[in-house]
């Protein structure tokens, strides 16, 4: 089988979101995943695989420092749907560890400090989520920022092999907005007060008007290193 990405792009080209899916979940059987941040995005992505009934694993990686919110929108979801998210939690040795030695905040006193930490708390729980995979689907758009208007929906992830599709990278925020009205998704409370971007709690607050949506991430770092490890890996277009 062949699955390359421009095998891909052509199996989902002019599909909905639902379609694509759906057809990924038939050319991935038991190999494709759906990570969720229970950001809009990712929650009008979960209502089309758990209301279509998609074989497609959805999960998250909980790094012990979310929001009370996202709790809690993580419990509606499970309870409205009556599907499970898989929770990926870091290992115990490496987090006691670096708090032991750093502190809890250790990720405001420097870059590395900050990578640490993302390390340990989403990027090793990444890789065994996506271990034995062919397929991750994102909620990542296009307008999220400047590094994101240069992907594609279907791209090559050369460090996990596996290929990453983004159903809604061509939607707007008012297109998220209208779908989740649309089909009254559980959405996270802090998009109504500033929050367009949600990671961990120490690490995100609420941007002005004007600022760009992830200008509350990680806002006391230099622009050009504000990427968490997740999606910030070598893409090779096929
Ligand atoms: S991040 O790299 O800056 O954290 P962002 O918050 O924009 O990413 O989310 C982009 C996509 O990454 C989400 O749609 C989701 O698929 C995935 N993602 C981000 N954080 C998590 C998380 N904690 N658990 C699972 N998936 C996540
Ligand atoms: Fe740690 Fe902040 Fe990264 Fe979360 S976003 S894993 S708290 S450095």
């Amino acid at each position: 089988m062949n699955s390359s990405t421009e095998n891909i792009k052509q199996l989902t080209a002019g599909l909905d979101p639902v379609d694509a899916l759906a057809k990924l979940a038939g050319y991935f059987p038991g190999e494709i995943v759906f990570s969720t941040s229970f950001g809009w995005e990712d929650q009008a992505i979960t209502h089309t695989i758990f209301a279509n009934n998609l074989p497609i694993k959805v999960f998250t990686l909980e790094t012990g420092r979310l929001f009370p919110e996202t709790y809690y929108v993580w419990n509606r979801t499970m309870e409205m749907y009556g599907k499970p998210i898989h929770a990926y939690y870091p290992q115990h040795e490496a987090l006691e560890q670096m708090v032991n030695a750093k502190g809890p905040n250790s990720f405001y006193e420097s870059v590395d400090n900050r990578k640490e930490c993302c390390g340990i708390r989403k990027v090793e729980p990444l890789n065994r989520a996506l271990a034995g995979n062919k397929c991750w689907i994102t909620g990542i758009r296009a307008e999220q920022s400047v590094n994101r208007q240069d992907m594609e929906n279907v791209e090559w992830d050369e460090q996990h092999q596996l290929i990453k599709f983004h159903p809604i990278f061509s939607w707007t925020l008012d297109d998220v907005k209208a779908y989740i009205k649309k089909y009254n998704i559980p959405y996270n409370t802090l998009h109504d007060k500033g929050f367009p971007s949600i990671g961990c709690q120490p690490c995100t607050r609420a941007i002005r008007e004007g600022e760009d949506f992830r200008a509350g991430r990680w806002w006391w770092e230099d622009q050009s290193k504000k990427e968490c490890g997740l999606h910030d890996l070598i893409i090779d277009k096929q």
